[in-house]
């Protein structure tokens, strides 16, 4: 037989996520899918970045399955005094999230929360690095919420329900060197979400855009935009430290994006 845990420590950082083949399940949960590949995958890309940027505290809103939170810590494994924190509106996602990072050999703090209702305080502008693959889905707003395995997926009037709620706390719980990375789909308007964003001091920029059959999904990453000039610079340079184009007209960029429609 297989010990999966052990190919894992074998395989180089920059190539470790959850096995999927560890993952824990459970009817009321989420299975990941596209979007959590592409999220997992966004933070591999930056891997090295996350490296420098060494975050003291990692947290993921809506952990489901703990496909994430679990790859986030075994890609970050060799940083010293990083903790690792997860919520979940379910208790079932929560008692997931458990099995998979000890099936993985990886600790975190996972905790039943609404978003962060209840260590708000405890996290106010600590949070390095916040992860969060929301329901996203346009939905009556009646249906969000509701629990069981529809609270993964219902998000509302253009699926911004639980996004908007979390846009207005990302700022008093990132640090001031955090980074942010949200999942969204065409439906949610990204544009307009980068737009929220810079109006609270954040630079954005897609971390990955992928296209399925069903929807166009967009990792989105904001940071804090250091002064008004550096948005406005001709030379902006990401955090990453490459030049981006991207970085000035993200906004502009993705109302195009979303407003293009396949014949
Ligand atoms: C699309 S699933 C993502 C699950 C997992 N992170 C992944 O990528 O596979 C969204 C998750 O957010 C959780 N969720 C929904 N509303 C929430 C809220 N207000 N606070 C915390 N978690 C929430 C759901 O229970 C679900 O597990």
């Amino acid at each position: 037989m297989h010990d999966w845990k052990s190919i894992l420590q074998l395989l180089p950082p920059e190539r470790r996520s959850a096995d999927i083949r560890l993952v824990a399940r459970h009817t009321d949960v989420y299975e990941p899918c596209d979007d959590s590949y592409a999220l997992v995958d966004a933070l591999l890309a930056d891997r090295a970045n996350l490296c420098e940027l060494h975050p003291s505290i990692c947290l993921e809103v809506g952990c489901g399955s703990g496909y994430v939170i679990t790859s986030l810590a075994l890609m970050l494994s060799d940083l010293k005094d990083t903790r690792f924190i997860a919520t979940d509106i379910s208790k079932s996602a929560v008692e997931t999230t458990r099995l998979t990072l000890e099936a993985h050999n990886v600790n975190a703090d996972v905790l039943v929360a609404d978003l962060v209702s209840g260590i708000d305080t405890h996290l106010a502008g600590a949070v390095d690095l916040l992860v969060f693959n929301p329901p996203y889905v346009p939905t009556p707003d009646d249906e969000v919420g509701i629990g069981g395995i529809a609270s993964a997926w219902a998000g509302g009037h253009k699926g911004r329900i639980v996004i908007d709620c979390m846009l207005e706390i990302v700022d008093s719980i990132l640090s001031p060197k955090g980074w942010f990375y949200l999942v969204t789909v065409a439906a949610n308007c990204p544009g307009e979400i980068c737009q929220i964003m810079r109006r609270k001091g954040f630079a954005s920029r897609i971390a990955i855009q992928r296209s399925t059959e069903e929807e166009s999904l967009h990792v989105l990453k904001f940071w804090r935009d250091a002064s008004n000039e550096a948005s406005d610079s001709s030379n902006p340079v990401s955090p990453s430290g490459r030049t981006s184009f991207m970085q000035r007209s993200l906004p502009h960029h993705l109302s195009r994006l979303v407003s293009f429609k396949p014949t």
